[in-house]
């Protein structure tokens, strides 16, 4: 095989419950993700040695050495099968860089699916998504696209049922924001303070199941929400802007500094879609439909 292209798409918590810090470092939470169709293109081709590529609006804020997540995966695939990471991976990227929405992850799950294709490993899912639990906690979903709730660090999945299409805007900051940073002010904020352990809201999920948006928007969360503003606080006015242009819900997605807008329908998208970007609280804002599939071989 000469090239294999895999498109893989980005995601929004809808719900984000965090728990307190772990001995290793981490939270442990009940992360309801949901996939949504803004995609990164993952192209794989035999080559000299291992070199990543990239292409987009953000194309300059991505690293293209070793410790590109998507790098990383081609390694960790080529050790466990004793092959040469001789690839060339070109990362078409349309998701926003550090925003909280699981872009590096996506790469990761898309040069892994890339190169398991490319030199025929054929690797069983289970080990595949091993691989992507070493890589990063959100890695998994992104494999797996669709819904699922993810618990432990985030990357122990279990798929859910969505029963309809969701209509979501994302807006994209000036900016981004760094994971351990977010998590980081969460524990600053709630130093002292008792950190329920994380659990699935009952309601959310049976809202996805019976894809009611009017259900879904009543009992989205997400616990760093309250971290990402502390971190970017001009973000109050983008939720604001979004809410004031009919939303049905606002929330930072994931964190952060995207921040996600769930509409009733698609008119009602294109109309948050259109206030965010006259608003001027926002680099651009995208409008699109959830769930989408996991990382796909195109
Ligand atoms: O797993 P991943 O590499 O994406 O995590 C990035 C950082 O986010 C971790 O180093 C940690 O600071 C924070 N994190 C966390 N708890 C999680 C997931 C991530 O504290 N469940």
């Amino acid at each position: 095989m000469e090239t294999v292209r895999v498109r893989v798409p980005a995601k929004v918590n809808v719900q984000l419950a965090v728990g307190g810090v772990r001995p290793d470092g981490f939270h442990d939470l009940a992360n309801v993700f949901l996939a949504v169709g803004l995609y990164d293109e993952v192209t794989a081709t035999p080559a000299d040695t291992l070199r990543v590529t990239c292409a987009g609006p953000d194309a300059a804020a991505v690293p293209l050495d070793r410790t590109n997540l998507a790098a990383r995966a081609a390694l960790a695939l080529a050790g466990r099968y004793g092959i040469e990471p001789d690839v060339h991976l070109h990362i078409d990227k349309d998701i926003p860089v550090a925003g909280g929405m699981a872009g590096g992850s996506a790469d990761a799950a898309g040069a892994l699916v890339a190169c398991d294709a490319l030199w025929g490993t054929d690797a069983p899912r289970d080990e595949l998504l091993a691989i992507c639990a070493e890589l990063g906690s959100d890695v998994p979903f992104s494999l797996v696209g669709g819904a699922a709730l993810g618990t432990g660090r985030g990357e122990r999945l279990r798929p859910l049922d969505v029963g309809g299409t969701f209509h979501w805007v994302f807006a994209v900051a000036d900016g981004g924001l760094s994971t351990p940073a977010v998590y980081g002010e969460f524990d600053r904020l709630t130093a002292g303070l008792r950190v329920p352990g994380p659990a699935a809201s009952r309601d959310l999920l049976d809202a996805l199941a019976k894809g009611d948006a009017t259900a879904l928007a009543a009992t989205v969360s997400n616990d760093l929400q309250p971290a990402a503003l502390s971190l970017f606080p001009p973000l109050t006015g983008t939720l604001a802007t979004g809410r004031d242009a009919g939303a049905l819900a606002a929330l930072v997605s994931g964190s952060g500094p995207t921040t996600a807008f769930l509409a009733a329908d698609a008119d009602a998208a294109a109309e948050i879609a259109r206030a965010l970007m006259a608003s001027g609280t926002c680099r651009t804002a995208r409008a699109t439909t959830a769930p989408a599939p996991g990382a796909t071989v195109v």
